[in-house]
């Protein structure tokens, strides 16, 4: 391995990418592999005061400029304090979501347009781009559903079912795109082992392991 390994998993609400990033680590840990978890907004202490303001349920009257760049925000400092740092280390760096969730909540469905975000993405992430995305994707119904059942709730989960269908549709749609041939697409309805053993062939095959 050269410089580390970013793997980032991104998709819509409810869409259990937290349980899979959790099973991945233990997996690539045993492996022999250091391995750092991070997810956005958030992962240090600047980044999740960022993460309260932007995602708080209380603050419904934030503009959609203000979100564009707090998660943008969040995301400079924790490329700067620990994603390069970890890359540069020759870590396996994996996120709980990261550039992509921009493109889609804030580019595409917020309709700030594509390219601007890229451009800011292209500052807070000076120019990284994750090696592997995996897109969990799931039903809006199911995915809202198995959110409903857990007291966690944001600003974003809150939104219209419209909204949430956007973000899957966009989804489907960038990923299909797959640029940088980085991207794989998971079925998130099914189990949780079936997804596991899906993740880890896709990973098993690009560090070759
Ligand atoms: P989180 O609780 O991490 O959601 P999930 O469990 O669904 O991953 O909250 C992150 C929310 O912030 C989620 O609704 C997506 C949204 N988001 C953006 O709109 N833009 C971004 O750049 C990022 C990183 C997240």
């Amino acid at each position: 391995m050269q410089k580390g390994f970013l793997i980032s998993f991104e998709g819509g609400e409810g869409s259990g990418k937290t349980v899979q990033i959790k099973r991945l680590r233990d997996h690539l840990t045993e492996k022999g592999f250091d391995v750092v978890v991070l997810r956005e907004p958030g992962g240090t202490v600047i980044s999740e005061q960022i993460r309260d303001v932007v995602l708080s349920a209380k603050n419904v009257g934030i503009a959609y400029t203000t979100e564009v760049l707090l998660f943008q925000a969040a995301r400079a400092q924790l490329y700067r304090e620990l994603v390069l740092p970890s890359l540069e280390a020759q870590k396996v760096v994996l996120m709980d979501r990261t550039r992509d969730s921009s493109v889609i909540y804030q580019g595409i469905v917020r309709g700030f347009g594509v390219d601007v975000i890229e451009q800011l993405n292209t500052i807070s992430t000076k120019d990284t781009y994750p090696n592997l995305t995996f897109l969990l994707d799931i039903s809006v119904e199911v995915g809202l559903g198995r959110r409903a059942q857990t007291d966690k709730m944001d600003r974003l989960d809150m939104e219209t079912r419209e909204f949430h269908q956007k973000v899957r549709d966009a989804y489907l749609t960038l990923a299909q795109k797959n640029d940088h041939k980085r991207w794989i697409t998971i079925d998130a309805e099914k189990t949780i082992d079936e997804i596991a053993d899906q993740v880890w062939k896709g990973v098993a095959k690009k560090l070759n392991v």
